[in-house]
């Protein structure tokens, strides 16, 4: 696959404009659209985005994953999360995945994924990975939660660009294992970077606390946690990690 940058200044959504060039069949897998900013960046649910202006990385990549099926999407939010992991970590940052893909640095957000999939016949024919990194910025004043940085964690600068180069090259490489059937490896990659893997944690989930234990992430995305002797599955937005 051949990565081509597009590069703009300003625009709403990267996601948003890489689903419009698709759209029109403008668009080739390995197509990644790079900006400055963004006017109306998108977060997860119904969140926005926020980063200030050429102070961070606010990519997105396009993929056409039609062997994945559409109940699998979960393999390609993993794949970018180990993917931002090993950039971070070549960069000399010690991320962690908070389930099921927010990165976070000394208990804090660092980077963002946005994965959005046009499904057709079952299969996956698209997939919009919207990565929002934090590099150079070091107030987060919008941020409902406790945000940093590349150059809070590591107190160096680094250009968005060149971290946007490194992470479009640790997805492809990380994609074609994907694609070659290595999804265990990419799996034992993901869980050993997620956050209260095997130990015990709180939870909070039908309004209630508890105690448990994260015991790895089923195929389908579903956290599973062992409560009083019975492993639970619990989908995104079912369950908060309260404590690990
Ligand atoms: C999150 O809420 O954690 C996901 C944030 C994803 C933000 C990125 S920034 C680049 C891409 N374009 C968007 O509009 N959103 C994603």
């Amino acid at each position: 696959m051949e990565i081509r940058w597009i590069r703009h200044d300003k625009v709403t959504s990267t996601n948003l404009l890489l689903a419009e060039l698709q759209m029109q069949r403008k668009a080739k897998e390995g197509m990644v659209i790079i900006a400055d900013y963004q006017e109306g960046g998108k977060g997860q649910g119904s969140n926005s985005w926020h980063s200030r202006k050429g102070e961070n990385l606010l990519m997105s990549m396009l993929l056409f994953p039609a062997f994945l099926s559409a109940s699998h999407q979960f393999h390609l939010s993993r794949l970018v999360s180990v993917a931002i992991c090993e950039v971070l970590e070549s960069l000399g940052v010690r991320p962690v995945v908070k389930w099921p893909n927010d990165i976070l640095a000394n208990w804090a957000k660092i980077a963002g994924i946005l994965i959005e999939h046009g499904i057709s016949g079952g299969s996956i024919s698209h997939t919009i990975a919207g990565i929002g990194l934090n590099v150079n910025q070091k107030e987060f004043p919008e941020f409902p939660h406790a945000a940093t940085s590349l150059l809070l964690e590591t107190a160096r600068h680094h250009l968005p660009r060149d971290v946007g180069d490194q992470l479009a090259k640790r997805i492809v490489v990380r994609y074609h294992e994907l694609k070659e059937g290595r999804e265990n490896e990419l799996e034992q990659d993901y869980l050993g970077r997620l956050l209260g893997m095997e130990e015990a944690s709180l939870f909070e989930a039908g309004g209630t606390s508890f105690e448990g234990i994260i015991k790895g992430v089923s195929p389908y995305g579903e956290l599973l946690v062992e409560h009083g002797g019975k492993l639970l599955c619990y989908r995104h937005g079912e369950i908060i990690l309260k404590k690990a």
